[in-house]
């Protein structure tokens, strides 16, 4: 598939995903959410692929929201399935079996929120700005805004922020759990990759692992999610990798991880 509203480039392991629209600050519009749903399909089922950085194009914006041009023309018919068609991209992002960072290079309302919620982890530019505004349009936050924010800090403060359409800075952001880490601006992209790159010295089953019993545990009672924990460690007992992780910490050497 040719992409028209997004990038998608490789470089040794790292599938770095850029939303393209500068012009429209990376606005997320239909056609764009389909694309961003075929590449991480894709991404998904990509060996060659250890991790993602997913960015916006230009020095000003990660994703200004959804596209506001579109959800003008919405119809009771038509918001539903383009709520779902967007909740469905953000579970494969947070579903996909590798580590996938946001590096928020700027605005990230809306939808670009949301899409940042949906990644691993959250690295921001000190020059960034996040937000739900959805209310001041009339309308919620439809991309799993509403469920994962407080998920990620904590109800009272996701009730603050989609309540009061809250802006928060870098800083704030940071100091309330919704982003990971802050770096200035110029430094972001090298920062998150010098991260990834870490995160793929380990061992790719491993960290596959840790992402699904993260995610699925911690919507589980908690003896579910224990038991879910103590499976995958069972399974990982059987990988190739465990052996290799233990021999090269006793010999005192690099792990040589094979993914099996
Ligand atoms: N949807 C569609 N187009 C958008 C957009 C969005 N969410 N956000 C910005 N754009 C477009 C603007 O319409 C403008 O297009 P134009 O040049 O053709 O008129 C272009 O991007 C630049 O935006 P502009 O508003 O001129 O930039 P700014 O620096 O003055 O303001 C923002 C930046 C992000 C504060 C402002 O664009 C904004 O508030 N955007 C909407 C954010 C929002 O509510 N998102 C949630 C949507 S559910």
């Amino acid at each position: 598939m040719a992409y028209e509203n997004i990038l998608r480039d490789d470089r040794d392991g790292i599938a770095f995903v850029n939303i393209n629209r500068p012009d429209k600050l990376n606005a997320l519009n239909d056609a764009t959410i389909g694309e961003l749903q075929h590449c991480f399909d894709a991404i998904t089922e990509d060996e060659s692929v250890r991790a993602v950085i997913v960015s916006g194009t230009g020095d000003k914006a990660f994703i200004a929201g959804a596209d506001i041009g579109e959800l003008a023309d919405t119809t009771p018919l038509t918001a539903r399935p383009l709520a779902m068609k967007g909740q469905r991209l953000m579970s494969t992002i947070e579903a996909t079996p590798k580590p996938v960072v946001a590096a928020i290079n700027g605005f990230a309302f809306g939808g670009g929120c949301e899409l940042a919620l949906a990644c691993h982890m959250r690295f921001a530019a000190d020059s960034a700005v996040m937000g739900l505004p959805e209310v001041t349009l009339g309308i919620i936050p439809g991309y799993g805004g509403t469920q994962r924010l407080p998920r990620i800090i904590g109800k009272g403060r996701a009730m603050e922020l989609i309540l009061t359409a809250g802006r928060v800075d870098a800083a704030e952001a940071h100091r309330i759990g919704l982003v990971n880490k802050v770096f200035p601006a110029a430094d972001l992209l090298a920062a998150t990759e010098k991260t990834v790159r870490k995160m793929m010295s380990y061992g790719p089953v491993a960290v596959r692992m840790a992402i699904d019993a993260v995610n699925h545990g911690s919507e589980m009672p908690l003896e579910d999610g224990l038991n879910y924990e103590a499976t995958f460690f069972g399974l990982l007992a059987s990988t190739d990798d465990v052996r290799e992780g233990m021999q090269a910490f006793l010999e005192k050497r690099a792990p040589a991880f094979q993914g099996r």
